[in-house]
C-alpha cells in the first residue's frame, strides 16, 4: 500500500479540489452500488464531476458503475452521491477502494448511506428484495485501516459495536413500514470476488452467521466508522444462493434484479433522507 503521508496528501488535494468547485457541502452522502445508478434520477443534480477529473479517485473498470460524483438535493435535502465504486477485485487495495469515503469524511459528511448488490442466502430471500444491513463480517482478508494510523482522522482501534447505527436502522424500518416497502434485515459478509461462491462456500457463510454476501461495502463502512460518520446501508438481493438449488447467474441477471429494486429503493430513500437527524 502507498505510504500514509502520500495518501493523506492526496485525500487533502481531493478535498481542496472539491471545496473549490462545490459551493455547499451537505451533511449526507450516498454510494450507489451495482445496478443502482438509476437512484441518481431522484436527485436534483446541481454539479456532476467525473472521477477521472478528481485527484486520487480510482478509475472504475466495471461497466455497471458510472464513476461520477454528484452534488444536488434529494427530496429537498442536500446530498452528495457517488455514482459507482471501486472494488478490491479490480486490483485496487483497501485504501484505494475507500479513497472517496476518506474524502467525504474529510469534507465533513456526517451520514453515509451505502447501497450494494448481494447474494441472498436465506430461504425467504428473492431476487429484487431489499435488505437493511444490521451488521457485517469482514472476510476480505484486508482492511483499509491497516498500517500507520492518521490520528486526525480517527482512533487506532475504532469501536465496531454499532457500525450500522441502530437509530438510523429504526428510522429506516419505520419509514419502510409507513410506505409499505418490505425490507429484510440481516448480516452482510464481504468477500473479494470476482467469482460468485461455490455451494460449499455458501454453506460455510450461512453457518458463520451471514445472511447475504457481496464484494464491497465493508471497507467503506470501516473507514466511515473510523472517521465518526453514521452509516445506513441497504443490500439489494440480486441472486438466490441456496446451496441445495443453485443455478448459474450472469451479470445481466444481477443488473435486472437490481433494476427491479430501483423503484422501491428510490421511494425508501426519498422518505428516509428528509428525516435524517
Ligand atoms: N456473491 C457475492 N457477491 C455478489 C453476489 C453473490 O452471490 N451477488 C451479487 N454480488
Amino acid at each position: 500500500m502507498q505510504d500514509i503521508d502520500g495518501y493523506v496528501d492526496l485525500v487533502n488535494r481531493a478535498v481542496s479540489f472539491l471545496r473549490e468547485r462545490l459551493e455547499t457541502i451537505p451533511q449526507t452522502a450516498m454510494i450507489l452500488g451495482t445496478g443502482l445508478s438509476g437512484l441518481a434520477d431522484v436527485i436534483d443534480v446541481s454539479h456532476e464531476l467525473a472521477y477521472t477529473d478528481i485527484p486520487g479517485f480510482p478509475q472504475l473498470t466495471v461497466q455497471s458503475h458510472q464513476g461520477t460524483l454528484m452534488l444536488g438535493s434529494l427530496a429537498g435535502t442536500p446530498i452528495i452521491a457517488l455514482n459507482g465504486r471501486a472494488h478490491l477485485y479490480e486490483g485496487y487495495d483497501a485504501r484505494q477502494v475507500t479513497f472517496s469515503v476518506r474524502v467525504l469524511g474529510a469534507l465533513g459528511i456526517k451520514t453515509l448511506i451505502v447501497s450494494n448488490a448481494c447474494g441472498g442466502m436465506r430461504q425467504e430471500h428473492r431476487a429484487g428484495d431489499i435488505m437493511l444491513i444490521e451488521d457485517h463480517i469482514n472476510l476480505m482478508g484486508t482492511n483499509p485501516l491497516e498500517g500507520p494510523n492518521h490520528d486526525p482522522w480517527g482512533p487506532r482501534f475504532p469501536d465496531m459495536s454499532d457500525p450500522y447505527a441502530t437509530s438510523l436502522r429504526k428510522l429506516a424500518r419505520s419509514k419502510a413500514d409507513e410506505i409499505g416497502v418490505p425490507i429484510h434485515e440481516g448480516v452482510y459478509v464481504a468477500v473479494v470476488g470476482p467469482n460468485l461462491e461455490t455451494r460449499a462456500e455458501y454453506r460455510m457463510l450461512q453457518r458463520m452467521g451471514a445472511d447475504v454476501v457481496g464484494m464491497s461495502t465493508v471497507p467503506e463502512v470501516l473507514v466511515a466508522q473510523h472517521m465518526g460518520m453514521q452509516v445506513l446501508a441497504f443490500s439489494i438481493i440480486t441472486d438466490e444462493c441456496d446451496p441445495d438449488n443453485l443455478s448459474p447467474i450472469s451479470i445481466e441477471d444481477v443488473l435486472a434484479a437490481a433494476d427491479r429494486a430501483g423503484r422501491p429503493m428510490s421511494e425508501l430513500l426519498t422518505t428516509i433522507i428528509p428525516s435524517l437527524p
